[in-house]
């Protein structure tokens, strides 16, 4: 006895792609990403302004924002899970689905994570093209030699809560220093101060209120340029504001000379 398989291209199986933006709107978009997202049925995102619309427009991709979701003041794992359940309802249906999300898709996304397990979960193919993160930015603008330094990194809440054992030697980097411990989405500028306060005391207790950090934010689009400051412990929650959307960097062993773009160590 003989089987045959049947297609039933009336079927269509629905697949879900995921793309990383870069750090600067469209212009960091791999060619890789540029076309494949031109085969994509639906593409997704949750940019605010213009820009990422118009670069679909100009590729023919029918776009579908889902900024309404990520609403001021709601639990952001809510927004996280009904962002992914709408890009999921579209691939059941069976549309061949793009979600474009800012950096390197797999880096500090809780919305890819849920689409990962969603898409397992409902046995839909699931891909994921990688783009430029933050992380590439800041050993770019800071000409960071990893290879000699060493890195440690840690997102700013996952380190108060679990206090890693640090290498003091090594520079260690903590993303979203803002919104530590803050739980709501936030469109406000600053920072979150109580959660400030809480790495000021955790950084305090593991270096001292003297040790100096360097805060960047890289360019985020090709007419931006990075900025970066400095300060101590003890001024980290006077400094809070400028903490909104950068990147803390405590060098360790070594001192950084921003005119120079230069890592050294400290002479011991
Ligand atoms: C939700 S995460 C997004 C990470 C993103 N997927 C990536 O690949 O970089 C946001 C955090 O990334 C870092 N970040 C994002 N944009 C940045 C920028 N322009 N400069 C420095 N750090 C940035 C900050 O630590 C910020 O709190």
């Amino acid at each position: 006895m003989s089987t045959r398989r049947v297609r039933f291209d009336a079927q269509k199986e629905g697949s879900i792609h995921v793309f990383g933006l870069g750090m600067r709107l469209v212009t960091q978009i791999t060619l890789e990403s540029n076309y494949l997202l031109q085969q994509m049925e639906r593409v997704f995102h949750l940019a605010d302004g213009p820009q990422i619309s118009d670069y679909l427009a100009s590729v023919e991709c029918v776009e579908v924002s889902l900024r309404h979701l990520y609403a001021e003041g709601k639990p952001r794992e809510q927004a996280y899970q009904e962002i992914a359940s709408a890009i999921l309802e579209a691939a059941l249906t069976g549309a061949k689905c793009g979600y474009l999300t800012q950096g390197n898709p797999v880096f500090l996304n809780t919305v890819v994570f849920n689409l990962r397990d969603l898409a397992a979960h409902h046995g839909i193919p699931f891909f994921v093209y990688p783009g430029v993160s933050s992380i590439d930015t800041l050993l770019t603008d800071l000409f960071l030699p990893i290879e000699a330094t060493g890195l440690q990194l840690f997102e700013a809440t996952h380190f108060v809560r679990m206090r890693p054992q640090i290498d003091k030697r090594v520079p260690l980097v903590l993303f979203q220093p803002a919104i530590v411990e803050a739980f709501d989405v936030r469109y406000t500028t600053g920072a979150y101060t109580p959660g400030v306060g809480i790495l000021q005391d955790v950084l305090a207790e593991m270096y001292g209120f003297s040790q100096e950090w360097i805060l960047l934010r890289s360019a985020m689009s090709t007419d931006d340029s990075a900025m970066v400051s400095t300060g101590t412990v003890s001024e980290l929650l006077e400094k809070a504001r400028h903490l909104e959307l950068g990147t803390l960097i405590i060098p360790g062993d070594w001192t950084w000379d921003p005119t120079q773009l230069v890592f050294s160590r400290i002479a011991l």
